[in-house]
């Protein structure tokens, strides 16, 4: 997968991308992550990226040009990859391990990351396939977000994650929270671990472990217990509490 990230800040992504499973990735040939600085796409003699609000007002809003160039450029690059354009925003629909999952079966990904009060409306309009919000709180930028995003898609593409770290497991990936884990030592402090875990039977711990998960879902996240689709094996565990 490739995904051009267009910022006005892109020194920011250096470390978050160099490290772990994203370094490897890349490494791997598995991810390629470009970065273009919207500002060198200013024509402005003062790199200008930003200006005044038509109509008045407070703060600044990004100013088309540059973000129209660079675009342009990213998709010149490579323009027979079918590529979808994502803009970080308060106002996008709020992301999700399901929006992960159908973003990480693309092969390109344009992400622009919005600034100040806002973004020229025709940048919306005329380059942006989908708005994406992390959450219901305002940042400073969209970077924190894009890195949340190519994080989170990254490690579902094949063969990011090795099989030690598998998705599949994953908090959310059938709808429900992760069961709780357990290493060496088998008593730390006093404290022991589950007896289940260490009896071999493989049956028992997986009826263990699923019912470890469904009440984690009930007393931390109900809204998430009441959308999972439950057999009946689950809703007979549930019952036994
Ligand atoms: N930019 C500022 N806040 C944001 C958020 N919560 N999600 C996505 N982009 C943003």
């Amino acid at each position: 997968m490739q995904i051009d990230i267009l910022t006005i800040f892109p020194k920011m992504f250096e470390s978050p991308f160099q490290e772990s499973i994203l370094k490897k990735a890349q490494e791997k040939g598995l991810l390629k992550i470009n970065l273009i600085d919207i500002r060198s796409f200013s024509r402005d003699k003062h790199k200008k990226v930003d200006d005044y609000p038509f109509g008045g007002g407070v703060g600044m809003v990004m100013k088309p040009e540059p973000i129209f160039e660079a675009w342009e450029f990213v998709c010149a690059s490579n323009p027979d990859l079918p590529t979808k354009t994502i803009l970080l925003t308060p106002q996008g629909r709020t992301f999700s391990q399901a929006k992960a999952q159908e973003l990480s079966k693309l092969k390109r990904l344009i992400l622009i990351c919005g600034h100040y009060e806002g973004i020229d409306e025709r940048v919306r309009e005329q380059l942006v396939d989908e708005e994406i919000s992390i959450g219901d709180y305002v940042l400073t930028g969209g970077e924190l977000p894009a890195m949340v995003l190519v994080d989170a898609v990254a490690r579902l593409l094949p063969g990011v994650l090795g099989s030690e770290e598998s998705a599949l497991d994953d908090s959310f990936s059938d709808g429900l929270l992760e069961y709780p884990q357990y290493t060496r030592p088998r008593v730390y402090r006093g404290l022991e671990v589950p007896e289940v875990l260490l009896s071999g039977d493989h049956e028992k711990i997986r009826l263990w472990r699923r019912k470890q998960s469904l009440l984690r879902t009930r007393q931390k996240r109900a809204d998430l217990l009441k959308k999972a689709r439950l057999s009946e094996e689950d809703k007979k565990l549930l019952m036994e509490n």
